[in-house]
């Protein structure tokens, strides 16, 4: 993934044109476009090949099962035009390890969830956070994601992995949290979606982020 504007689009609509028409809107904006189960569940896998002429796709399926099942997952994500996958980090290393070694084959990227942005990653994830980061970048991965609602996190979580490991970061707008923030705070993407995808004019919502963005880089 290149990393010009520094935002990811996270297009969590659930109808096809009207995914496609945003991503048309966004294009110029936009590093890469995140789909999640919303949107794969409502249309079908095809969208990913349909939206990946706009941006290269990432896959948030949260993969989270025995690495047998992860490689299978993975394998058929990136079989369906996927440039990443998101996979959760609590179930360890082999897990983890199996879907790295898939994507390195591939050439293709593993993004690894150390805590979520909501407030209830609170109850269970955050105890993990640090060992999950860790363990990315033991087994290195192209990155992980941290909550942008929490930027203390992001820069406590870039103290463990490094530079070689890249932090996309969810949770600017409507989850409250800010993207200049996030990226002063070592982030390298800000992911967001409604204050994109429900904007009147997505492209401008788009821009004002990007703008924000060139501000403290
Ligand atoms: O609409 P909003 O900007 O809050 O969307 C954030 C996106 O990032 C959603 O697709 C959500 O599922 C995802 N996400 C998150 N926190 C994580 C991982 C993914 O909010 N830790």
């Amino acid at each position: 993934m290149e990393k010009n504007t520094r935002l990811i689009l996270a297009l969590d609509v659930t109808d096809r044109d009207e995914a496609i028409q945003i991503s048309e809107k966004v294009a110029g904006y936009v590093d890469a476009i995140k789909i999640g189960y919303p949107l794969a569940l409502a249309t079908g896998m095809e969208i990913i090949g349909q939206l990946s002429k706009y941006a290269p796709i990432i896959a948030d399926f949260k993969v989270a099962d025995i690495p047998n099942t992860n490689r299978l997952i993975c394998e058929q994500v990136f079989k369906a035009g996927a440039d990443g996958v998101i996979v959760q980090g609590f179930t360890g290393h082999d897990s983890l390890e199996a879907a790295v070694k898939l994507a390195k084959e591939q050439k293709k990227d593993i993004f690894v969830v150390t805590e979520m942005s909501h407030p209830g990653a609170l109850d269970f994830m955050q105890q993990a956070g640090e060992g999950i980061a860790k363990m990315a970048a033991d087994v290195k991965a192209s990155g992980v994601v941290a909550p942008a609602t929490r930027p203390e996190r992001v820069t406590e979580i870039r103290k463990i992995i490094g530079n070689e490991l890249s932090i996309i970061s969810p949770g600017v707008g409507a989850q409250g949290g800010s993207a200049s923030d996030v990226i002063k705070a070592g982030a390298d993407w800000v992911i967001v979606g409604r204050s994109i995808y429900q904007s009147d004019e997505p492209d401008m919502a788009a821009k004002k982020i990007v703008d924000e963005i060139k501000e403290v880089i």
